[in-house]
């Protein structure tokens, strides 16, 4: 079976020959040739350069072929190109110089036009998918590379109206400016993640990677309902949603309520508790054991979550936050090796 196949039967709980294998995060810092083209290019520059965008998003495949390809972008993208004025410190990470503290902040911003501002990201998406579909080389199989391992899912993503909220909005505001920005974010996120569809993606990944900041009530009140109403929307097109909630233990059941087709978990919560609610799970290995164990350690942690998920249906192998950025390459490869070996 092929990559692609592999990852939508999972995502839609099909039967399948195993779990589909990624990681989030995988396109970036662990990876030498990441850190390579990176000290030639300001992080800015390759998010909206189509052809480092396809680079940065194929390197992780091409080393592990794992069973899915996310593209490299950013969830802070989308405000940037509604007109936020973003910088990333090297060192430090993104900062916007202006951050939203009122109304008036708000209506300066401007709807997004994907064709016409985001090219890049369209553009690569299309330009990945060219790349993934050619016939394979004799030399690539020669490295063990089978069939299987072709064509892998293409992910699109972006960040969920709380999450990206969290950079973009200033302390000192109140409430009632805090809703509109996050319909204002829902809107925006729906034609974004509408375009990537176009572009051709097979799933899409929300990342509230903040939620889980918020109490059950609080999440109720800021976050869910607007995940909610992106998914609503998206309905039509057929394409899977997966949504991230980092400390999602407590927030499982309105994760479900958002009519997302699969949970992706952090580390600290059990998958016995998210198998309760009969969803598709995504997860959700600790980063920090890819980090620091052993390559053998890895591949017996990875062994005990695959059979703690052996007889579940719908199963999507994966971490249970990104990758870090230090984490050794022989262990990424130990991971995607056991749940494809296994
Ligand atoms: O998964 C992938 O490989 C696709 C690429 C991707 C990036 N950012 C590239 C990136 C994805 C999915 C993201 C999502 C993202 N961005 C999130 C949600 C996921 C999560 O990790 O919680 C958030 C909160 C951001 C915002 C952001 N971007 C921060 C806070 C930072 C700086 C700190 C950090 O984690 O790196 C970034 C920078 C960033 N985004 C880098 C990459 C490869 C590193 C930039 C560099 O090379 O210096």
């Amino acid at each position: 079976m092929q990559s692609r196949d592999r990852f939508l039967k999972a995502a839609r709980c099909q039967n399948n020959d195993r779990p589909p294998v990624w990681l989030m995060r995988q396109a970036g810092r662990s990876l030498p040739e990441y850190r390579a083209l990176r000290e030639q290019h300001d992080f800015l520059e390759m998010l909206t350069t189509e052809k480092l965008i396809t680079e940065i998003s194929l390197q992780p495949w091409r080393r592990f072929h794992m069973d899915a390809v996310i593209v490299f972008a950013d969830i802070l993208l989308l405000p940037w190109k509604m007109g936020m004025d973003l910088q990333f410190i090297d060192g430090v990470g993104p900062k916007f110089s202006h951050l939203i503290e009122s109304e008036e902040d708000l209506n300066k911003l401007k709807n997004i036009e994907p064709e016409k501002d985001l090219p890049f990201l369209l553009n690569a998406l299309r330009m990945i998918r060219q790349e993934t579909e050619k016939p394979l080389t004799p030399t690539l199989s020669h490295k063990g590379r089978g069939r299987e391992d072709g064509n892998p899912a293409l992910l699109g993503f972006a960040g969920s109206p709380w999450t990206v909220a969290s950079y973009i909005m200033s302390d000192a505001r109140d409430d009632s400016v805090v809703k509109q920005v996050l319909e204002r974010l829902t809107e925006e996120t729906i034609v974004y993640l509408n375009a990537q569809v176009e572009a051709g993606v097979d799933a899409l990944q929300i990342f509230d990677s903040w939620g889980g900041n918020l109490s059950p009530q609080d999440y109720a009140l800021w976050s869910a309902p607007y995940i909610k109403e992106i998914i609503s929307a998206l309905k039509p097109t057929g394409v899977p949603v997966i949504l991230y909630v980092k400390e999602s233990g407590p927030l499982l059941e309105q994760m479900v309520s958002t009519g997302c087709d699969v949970l992706s978990v952090g580390w600290e919560t059990p998958l016995a508790e998210v198998k309760k609610f009969k969803k598709v799970i995504q997860g959700n290995l600790d980063p920090d054991i890819l980090l620091k164990a052993t390559p053998e350690e890895i591949r017996s942690a990875t062994k005990k979550m695959l059979e703690e998920m052996q007889d579940y249906p719908g199963y999507i192998a994966n971490l249970g936050h990104g990758v870090l950025p230090k984490t050794p390459v022989e262990n990424i490869a130990a991971f995607v090796e056991t749940v494809k070996t296994k």
